[in-house]
Parts: structure tokens; sequence; C-alpha cells
């Protein structure tokens, strides 16, 4: 039988409980996916914990959005999709799951040469940090400040505003500064004394500035150094983006993403799914857990200090 991740009440990671499920059959224009590998994304513990806020809960509600696998049955009424085909699922409502019934409009086809865990770490890090880099415009011409570097959007950011030429100065604890290296920005350490050390190391100037890290010291130091606050955003501190003064994208943010940013999310997943399968762009794995310890990954995610991504594997 297959089974889920699955939650009745808002609270720790243990409230999180692993269940058998019914086994449903793709709808029309829908598909049914073995999943193969899940990616877990921080909103799934804000959500769990009550952090971000989300309609009440009248009855059980499964978790998570991103995850790869194996097309094993498909509905009526669908062209282009076969069962075998390997794919990667992106805003699934219930992806901690074994197997998952998805509308085809939220498949990828996965590249052969793309490993299943690589694959389900893109979506939401990738397709927002694609779509933040490039709704700020970042170019050649720029010094671009990333607040939380080697984060899994963090990450994904440097990688694709090296790709656009700009010089990357990106924040992480020392452990990580290697790492941050390894993907073309200078590093940073956090914490006080932040602007000065990046002054430091861009003497030029920082021209555009992204919070992927959520702290004030992230917005007071983005706004110190960026003069055009068009420029500056955060993807964390949504709900607070009118009050700061800086653009916002998603993370509470009560105005929602346009459709012209939206698609840049979407878009960004077959591009770094064949960037990646290339091997020319890089998806790291922190931590794999089998699903039914998703409290335990959960756990993880939440110490906010995770380098890389953390997978659930089925
Ligand atoms: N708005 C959206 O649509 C959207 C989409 C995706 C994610 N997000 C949010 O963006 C944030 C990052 O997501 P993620 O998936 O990359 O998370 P993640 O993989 O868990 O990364 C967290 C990173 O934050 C870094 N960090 C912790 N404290 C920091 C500080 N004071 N200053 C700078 N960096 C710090 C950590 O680096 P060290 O270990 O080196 O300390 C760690 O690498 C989360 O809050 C998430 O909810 C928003």
């Amino acid at each position: 039988m297959p089974h889920a991740i699955e939650y009745d009440r808002i609270g720790g990671p243990e409230v999180l409980e692993y269940r058998e499920i019914a086994h449903a059959l793709p709808g029309r224009g829908e598909v049914l996916v073995e999943v193969r590998a899940v990616g877990v994304n921080p909103i799934e513990w804000k959500i769990r914990s009550g952090k971000r806020a989300s309609p009440p809960l009248n009855g059980p509600r499964r978790v998570g959005t991103d995850a790869a696998g194996i097309i094993v049955a498909v509905g009526e009424g669908l062209d282009g999709w076969a069962i075998g085909d390997e794919v990667i699922v992106s805003g699934a409502s219930g992806a901690y799951a074994t197997e998952l019934v998805v509308a085809a409009s939220k498949l990828t086809r996965k590249p052969s040469e793309l490993g299943w865990e690589e694959a389900a770490a893109i979506p939401i890090p990738v397709g927002t940090a694609h779509q933040a880099v490039m709704s700020l415009g970042v170019d050649a011409d720029d010094t671009f400040l990333l607040h939380g570097g080697s984060g899994a959007v963090g990450q994904s950011a440097i990688q694709l505003a090296r790709r656009l030429g700009a010089t990357v100065v990106a924040t992480a604890s020392e452990a990580n500064h290697e790492r941050l290296r390894e993907l073309g920005a200078i590093p940073v350490a956090y914490g006080p004394g932040l602007a000065d050390r990046v002054r430091a190391v861009a003497p030029e100037g920082i021209d555009v500035a992204l919070d992927a890290a959520g702290t004030d010291e992230a917005i007071a130091v983005s706004k110190e150094l960026v003069s055009d606050h068009r420029r500056v955003a955060t993807i964390v501190q949504g709900a607070r983006a009118a009050e700061l003064g800086v653009r916002a994208w998603g993370g509470g943010n009560p105005v929602p993403l346009t459709p012209e940013e939206a698609a840049l999310r979407a878009d960004a997943v077959p591009f770094a799914a064949a960037l990646a399968a290339g091997g020319e762009f890089q998806l790291e794995i922190a931590r794999r857990y089998p699903l039914a310890e998703a409290a335990e990954a959960q756990r993880q995610s939440e110490t906010g200090h995770v380098r890389g991504k953390i997978i659930l594997i089925p």
C-alpha cells in the first residue's frame, strides 16, 4: 500500500505521521508518479509549526511540493506522457509520499543523466533563485550581495548570477566559505561588522542585493550598501516588505507573484535540469532521510544551517 506523511494539528516535528494512504488513480489530465526522491523545503516546517499562517486544519494535511519519480499510470486525455517516463514534479500537494497523483502541468521531463535526488532538489529552490535574480535584473555589470549563500536557494542564486557574469559576494558561516568559492562567489561571514567586510571585498560598491537569510542584518546592510532600494529584495521577510521598503517575492508577502514571475519560476526547472544533466549546474545534497523519518528531516531543516538540500527517500 502507498504511504504518505500527514499531520492533524499544528505543532513540532512530532506531529508528522507516516501513514498508509488509499491507492489513488489518475483522473483526466493527470498521472500517477512512483516517487523516488522528495525535496524538503523550509516552508513545510514553517507551515507545520504555525510560523507561517495557513488555513484551519479540518482533516489530515499532506506535506511537500517537490519530487522526482517514474510515471506508473496515465489518466485519460493525456498526450506526450507514458508509463515509464522519468519526471520532476513541481508544486504538488503532498509530495512526501511513496506515490502521487499530479496534473501533467506540474511535470518536467527528467534528463536521464540527472539523479533522482538532484532532480527533486530543483523546483522551489532553483525556481525562486532564478526568478529573484532575473526580477532584480542582475547582469554582468553588477556586484551582487547575497545573504544566505550556502543554502539551497543561495547556492542556486550564486551559480545563476555567475552565469550572467555578475560578481557575487555571498554570506555564510566560516565553515561554508570554501563551498561558496567553489561556486564562484566571494565569501563573507555574516554577523556584526558585515557591512565593513563587504566593503573590503567589494571596494567598487554593491549594485543589487537579495536576502535569502531572513535577518534584520541582511536587510539593513543591503539598504546601506545599495543606493537603489528597488534593487534590494527578500524571499524570507515578505510579510514585512512594505515596512522594510524593499521588494519581496513570497515569504509571506500579501502581494502574489505576477504571471511573469511565476513563469520565471516554472521555466527554471527544465533549464536547471538540462544544465545539471550536462554538469554545468550543481545541486548539493546535504542529507538523505527515509520518508518515514520526515520529522527528523524537518528538525534538521529547522536548524537553519543546512548546506545544500535535504532529501527524503520513499
Ligand atoms: N519566497 C519564496 O518563495 C521562498 C522560496 C524558497 C525559500 N524561501 C525561504 O528562503 C530561505 C532559504 O531557503 P533555503 O531552502 O535555501 O534554506 P536552507 O537550505 O535551509 O538554507 C539556510 C541557509 O541559511 C544560512 N544562514 C543561517 N543563518 C544565517 C544568517 N544569519 N545570515 C546569513 N545566512 C544564514 C545557512 O548558512 P550557514 O549554515 O553557513 O550559517 C544556511 O545555508 C528560507 O527562509 C526559506 O523559507 C522562500
